[in-house]
């Protein structure tokens, strides 16, 4: 009898040790909770957006992805962030950073990886990373599924929190590019638009650097809101009226609802 409650229970704590525990939904979110990109903690990096490579960016329309290489570019410029850029085997096919990009910053490391696919083993490019003392990393890459992946990967292996910017990294196919999302996903990488990281750097449109820098920087890379910001400013100066727009802004009562 002693035996086969021993053995009753024996069963029983085993079936607890084994039952699957309750699914938390919330499960992935708590394992990397949501993070501000801070001005004073983030870095910059350009990876691999050779001349070379571009071609193969296949999963944007050309003319998008090389503005979309420019506007990372620029956010060193506009946030005045460190930034690192790094080629791969650049004397070869890849060929070298747009001659724009190497003109933003003249003063900037320039890590040339003579064989190192991923830029983390390389020992100068790490030493680079480390003497920012930086934590958030944003980065875009040329490919997404191999220079991207790989050095996000790694980062996120050394604890620094990682913004992939979805926009500056490009590959082949649209397939291509999605796995290797979901991949970076899985590992904690924040995979973000170029709007998401201005917006949160930013955080205020009163704060400096705020409209005033923003505006112009939105204006020649995310024409959207650039065009946008024009025809309310040629408005504001210059505009009239035209029949039938005042009653779009006019409520039931005949008043102008505005707030
Ligand atoms: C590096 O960053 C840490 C945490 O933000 C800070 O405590 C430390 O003083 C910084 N070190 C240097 C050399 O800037
Ligand atoms: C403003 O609009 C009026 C009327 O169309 C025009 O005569 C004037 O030249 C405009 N002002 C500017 C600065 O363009």
């Amino acid at each position: 009898m002693q035996l086969l409650s021993f053995a009753f229970l024996a069963f029983t704590a085993l079936a607890a040790a084994t039952s699957p525990r309750p699914h938390d939904p919330l499960a992935n979110a708590k394992k990397v909770p949501w993070e501000r990109l801070e001005i004073d903690k983030a870095l910059l990096l350009i990876l691999d957006l050779q001349v070379g490579l571009f071609q193969l960016a296949r999963d944007f329309d050309h003319t998008l992805y090389q503005r979309n290489m420019m506007a990372h570019a620029a956010l060193g410029k506009i946030f005045d962030i460190p930034v690192i850029m790094t080629t791969s085997a650049q004397q070869g096919p890849n060929g070298p950073l747009p001659k724009e990009i190497l003109e933003m910053y003249p003063n900037a490391p320039l890590i040339q990886r003579n064989g190192q696919v991923s830029a983390w083993d390389n020992a100068e490019f790490q030493a680079a990373i480390k003497a920012t003392n930086r934590t958030q990393i944003i980065v875009g890459g040329i490919v997404t599924d191999v220079c991207t992946t790989f050095l996000a990967l790694a980062l996120r292996q050394e604890g620094y929190s990682v913004w992939a910017n979805v926009e500056a990294s490009g590959t082949t196919t649209p397939l291509i590019r999605d796995i290797s999302n979901d991949q970076m996903r899985n590992a904690g990488v924040n995979i973000v638009s170029l709007f998401y990281i201005v917006c949160d750097l930013m955080k205020n449109w009163n704060f400096t650097p705020g409209a005033k820098t923003i505006l112009p920087w939105l204006d020649q890379y995310y024409p959207a809101y650039g065009m946008l910001a024009r025809g309310h400013a040629s408005a504001v100066e210059n505009g009239t009226i035209i029949p039938g727009q005042i009653e779009l802004i006019t409520g039931a009562d005949g008043k102008i609802k505005l707030t």
